[in-house]
């Protein structure tokens, strides 16, 4: 067998799923804490000449990021190789400029601090704004996948007459193709945004009030984004939105501020776990996993 798939434990469900679509064992390893709080890695499987898949949700990276470092190294110095982090989020998009003078811009930091230590990387929709793709600052094989046909085909399934709507220009993208892929009609905000929880909503006047709205985002974070256009969209008296995220954050009390804003229903991809992920990205990380099987 020379394919190996470590999994960190929260990310276990998932990658069951990977393994049976994939000609792949289960690696083995151990991962304590001392009780100093220090980390303890130990990896017990024949990791030489392999291609090892380390599967690893990166919500609340910090957390994570030594545990993934530590692993990563030493499966190298077992003579993995190759070791490819899936990763369904990918963290640290969302600061790639300096907005102000002295900020750290975290994405390219991150990007080079995760290159430097894995051989390639398989993520589902990074928030590529002013970085228009992955390998622009990831020096490493990169796949990014889609989870457009998934959500479309969710859509199709539960919701009758959809609007699809983008709460900003960036969201544009993959709003587009969802509507595309549905024949339905699609329109985009504008969003500025002032702080965290901050932003202000210019949103266009809908006129066919027959129209169920579905807001699509890539993150739902603080829930702000979704529902400010909530807001909008009820005061134009069109029915409650559905809200489909793609990377379910939810930081602090923001799945409970979203449901209070009077959408009718919150439904995210299984790129993070969470109780509203109803819509399964598996298929998809397999295909991608199979491209950098055959590339390597
Ligand atoms: C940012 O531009 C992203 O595409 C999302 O719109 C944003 O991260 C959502 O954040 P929040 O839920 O905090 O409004």
């Amino acid at each position: 067998m020379n394919i190996l798939l470590f999994s960190f434990p929260e990310a276990v469900a998932l990658t069951n799923k990977l393994q049976a679509h994939l000609n792949a064992e289960f690696g083995l390893f151990q991962v304590r804490d001392f009780p100093d709080g220090e980390t303890y890695v130990r990896i017990d499987s024949d990791v030489t000449y392999k291609t090892v898949f380390i599967v690893c949700y990166l919500d609340h990276p910090n957390t994570k990021a030594l545990t993934l470092m530590f692993m990563a190294r030493t499966l190298k110095a077992l003579g993995a190789k190759n070791v490819i982090l899936v990763a369904p989020y990918l963290p640290y998009m969302r600061q790639d400029k300096q907005f102000h003078p002295g900020e750290a811009i975290t994405s390219i930091q991150f990007a080079e601090w995760l290159s430097s230590i894995v051989d390639g990387l398989i993520t589902i929709d990074p928030h590529l704004h002013r970085i228009k793709q992955l390998t622009d600052i990831y020096p490493i094989s990169v796949i990014t996948l889609h989870a457009i046909k998934p959500i479309s085909e969710w859509i199709k399934q539960h919701v009758s007459n959809p609007l699809i709507v983008g709460p900003d220009e960036e969201s544009f993208q993959w709003v587009k193709m969802i509507a595309d892929e549905l024949g339905a009609p699609c329109v985009v905000s504008k969003k500025t945004r002032h702080g965290d929880r901050d932003i202000t909503i210019e949103f266009p006047v809908i006129n066919d009030k027959h129209l169920t709205p579905v807001i699509v985002d890539d993150i739902i974070s603080t829930g702000t984004s979704m529902a400010k256009i909530a807001e909008q969209l009820l005061m134009q008296t069109l029915s409650p939105p559905i809200c489909i995220g793609i990377h379910a954050l939810f930081s602090h009390d923001a799945y409970d501020h979203l449901l209070n804003a009077g959408v009718k229903e919150i439904v995210t991809c299984n790129t993070i776990p969470h109780v509203t992920n109803q819509i399964d990205i598996s298929a998809i990380l397999v295909d991608g996993m199979s491209q950098l099987v055959n590339v390597n």
